[in-house]
């Protein structure tokens, strides 16, 4: 079993393995994950995504309050070396790691990669990750892409965790399709809402979704799923 947590945006808190998990912290910067309270988050690990401030604006404080392993890219990787983080894990797009309780692969993201004072973050990336009994696609930011087919092709997704806000990322749309590349039926929408240009209509996107047989599920910040 898995459960996932919607933290807002595209951070998360993955239970999978026995281990949990929390994906581009970004809490206290959104005013409409106000709730969720980032001093009592506990991680094993920590996944990061890219170098955009939306995603890593709480990542030095989360990762030094947990002690959780960063598993990131390997720019990212040297800039929390820098930054007094250094229980992390460089990896690099095509990579596959087995880490306690868990296995992830960095997978291709469509999208650029830069730190909040415009510095070179590496290239933007996704994750999948695997226990035992389940498989779990994590987009990152990212425009639908054919390399996603890699993807369907060798895991056997139990959900995935897509991008849908349009604007900075695919949306909807394409995200269904995305669904469809990936061969998963059961997604969970995320990077969506926080701002004025990624505002959706959920009716329309869950429709959208349910039209082609595929599950959209969109979490209130704090909610979680099962799979
Ligand atoms: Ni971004
Ligand atoms: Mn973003």
């Amino acid at each position: 079993m898995a459960k996932i947590w919607y933290l807002g945006h595209s951070c998360l808190r993955v239970e999978i393995g026995g281990k949990s998990i929390i994906t581009d912290p970004f809490v206290n910067p959104n005013p409409l994950a106000k709730n969720v309270d980032l001093n009592t988050l506990e991680a094993d690990y920590i996944l990061v995504s890219h170098g955009h401030e939306d995603h890593i604006a709480d990542l030095i404080a989360l990762a030094k309050q947990t002690g959780a392993l960063v598993i990131t890219n390997f720019e990212i990787y040297n800039w929390l070396l820098k930054n007094g983080v250094e229980n992390a894990h460089p990896m690099n797009h095509g990579g596959s790691h087995s880490f306690d309780g868990i296995k992830v692969k960095m997978v291709n993201a469509i999208h650029t990669s830069s730190f909040p004072d415009g510095t070179y973050a590496g290239n933007p990336a996704g994750f999948v990750i695997w226990s035992e009994d389940k498989q779990i696609y994590f987009a990152g930011d990212t425009a639908l892409t054919y390399d996603m087919k890699l993807i369907g092709e060798e895991f056997d997704l139990d959900l995935a965790i897509l991008p849908i806000g349009d604007n900075f990322t695919m949306g909807y749309e394409d995200a269904a399709k995305a669904a469809d590349f990936v061969q998963c039926k059961k997604v969970l929408g995320m990077h969506y809402d926080t701002f004025d240009p990624i505002v959706i209509d959920h009716d329309a996107a869950r429709s959208h979704f349910s039209n082609k047989g595929i599950l959209l599920e969109l979490l209130g910040i704090g909610n979680n799923i099962e799979v």
